[in-house]
C-alpha cells in the first residue's frame, strides 16, 4: 500500500528535520511545516475519502501514529530548547557577588557652605535672623537709597556689572538688602544678617575675585551705639577663630555709615609675617562697618531722631581663607574636586 509507505516517510522525514532545529523560530518553523493544516501528515487524513474503503482504517490508524509521533516528538524537543536557553542564560548573566564594588564618592558641603552656615550660626547665637534678598538689584537700592547719588565719586568703589535694562544693575555688595529689610520692618527694631554673592566689574587677584559671598549685618533700634557695634564684631570673630584672634578697627568711608570702619584680622596665612593675601601688612580686613547714616535711616522709613543703627557687610571669601590658610582666593569658585575634597 503506497500511502502507507509515505507516511513513513513522512514520519522519518519529520523526525529527521527536527534536530536541526535549534531555535524557538526554526522550531516553530518546522511545527507549521510538520503538523500544520498543509502538511504531509494533514494531508493524509484529508485524501482519507478518496481511497478505497478497505483500505481506510489501516491509514487512518497509522496517520494517527504519526502524527502522534511527531507531536510528542516536538514537545520533548521544545523542552530541551527551553531548558538549554535557560542554561545558557544562567551562564552568561552569572554574577560575581564576591567581587569588591565600586566606591561611591560622597558629596559634600562647598567650603563656602560651611562658612556661611558657620556665619548664620554665630550670629543666630547672638539673636540675628537671616534675611534674603535678591542677586540682580535696582541701581536705587544698591547705590541711590543708600546715599550714594548718580555721579556720585563714591561710585567708583564698585565696578559694576549693568544689565541691559536701565537702572538694574548686579548687586555689588549686600547693602541694599538693608533697604528692603529696614522697609519691611520699620517702624520694628531689626536684627538681621543678609547672606549673599555679590558681583564686581574688576580686576582678579589672590585676594579679590569678581564674584563672592557676603553677609550685611544690621542692627537697627532706639539705643545703638558704635560700642554695639565694636562688641558684636568682636564677639563674632572671636568665637569664628578663638578668643585669642587680635583684631583691629580702623576708621574707613562709607557713604551708607558714619563713622566707619573696616575690620581687620591678623593674617592666619602668613602668621603676620607679610605674604601676597594679606598685601605685606600682617592684616586681612574681612568686613566695612559703621553706623547707618541718617539718610539711610530715613530711606528705610525710621526717623533718624528716634532711631540708630550699625551696618557691617563681610566678606566671606576671606573668612574661609583665613580658616583654612588658602593663599588663593580663586581657588574657592574654580571648582577643582582636588582643591575641594580637602576640606
Ligand atoms: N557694602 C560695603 C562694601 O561692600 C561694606 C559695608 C557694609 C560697609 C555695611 C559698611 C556697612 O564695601
Amino acid at each position: 500500500m503506497e500511502t502507507l509507505k509515505r507516511l513513513e516517510e513522512i514520519e522519518k522525514a519529520g523526525l529527521d528535520t527536527l534536530q536541526q532545529a535549534a531555535d524557538e523560530t526554526a522550531l516553530q518553523a518546522w511545527k507549521v511545516t510538520h503538523l500544520g493544516r498543509s502538511s504531509a501528515v494533514m494531508t493524509v487524513f484529508s485524501q482519507l475519502p478518496q481511497l478505497p474503503k478497505d483500505e481506510r482504517p489501516a491509514v487512518g490508524q497509522r496517520a494517527n501514529l504519526v502524527k502522534q509521533a511527531l507531536e510528542s516528538a516536538y514537545t520533548i524537543r521544545s523542552q530541551a530548547l527551553k531548558e538549554a536557553a535557560l542554561n545558557l542564560a544562567l551562564q552568561s548573566e552569572r554574577l560575581d557577588v564576591t567581587l569588591p564594588g565600586r566606591r561611591l564618592i560622597p558629596g559634600r558641603l562647598h567650603l563656602e557652605t560651611r562658612t556661611l552656615r558657620e556665619v548664620y550660626r554665630l550670629f543666630g547665637e547672638m539673636g540675628f535672623q537671616v534675611y534674603r534678598s535678591p542677586d540682580v538689584e535696582t541701581d536705587d537700592n544698591n547705590f541711590g537709597l543708600l546715599n550714594i547719588p548718580e555721579y556720585h565719586p563714591a561710585r567708583d568703589m564698585w565696578d559694576t556689572f549693568h544689565t541691559q535694562t536701565p537702572g538694574v544693575v548686579l548687586r555689588t555688595h549686600t547693602s541694599p538688602g538693608q533697604i528692603r529689610a529696614m522697609r519691611e520692618y520699620a517702624p520694628e527694631p531689626i536684627r538681621v544678617i543678609l547672606p549673599g554673592m555679590c558681583y564686581r566689574y574688576e580686576q582678579v587677584t589672590v585676594r579679590a575675585d569678581i564674584q563672592f559671598y557676603q553677609v550685611e549685618v544690621l542692627a537697627v533700634g532706639r539705643h545703638i551705639t558704635f560700642g554695639n557695634l565694636k562688641g558684636t564684631l568682636t564677639e563674632f570673630a572671636r568665637r569664628m577663630y578663638g578668643v585669642d584672634v587680635r583684631l583691629r578697627f580702623r576708621p574707613s568711608y562709607f557713604p551708607f555709615t558714619e563713622p566707619s570702619a573696616e575690620l581687620d584680622v591678623e593674617c592666619f596665612i602668613c602668621g603676620g609675617l607679610g605674604c601676597p593675601v594679606c598685601k605685606n601688612s600682617g592684616w586681612l580686613e574681612i568686613l566695612g562697618c559703621g553706623m547707618i547714616h541718617p539718610v539711610v535711616l530715613q530711606n528705610g522709613g525710621y526717623d533718624p531722631r528716634e532711631f540708630s543703627g550699625f551696618a557691617a557687610g563681610m566678606g566671606t571669601g576671606r573668612v574661609s581663607m583665613l580658616r583654612h590658610r588658602i593663599d588663593d582666593i580663586r581657588n574657592l569658585w574654580l571648582n577643582d574636586i582636588r582643591f575641594l575634597e580637602q576640606f
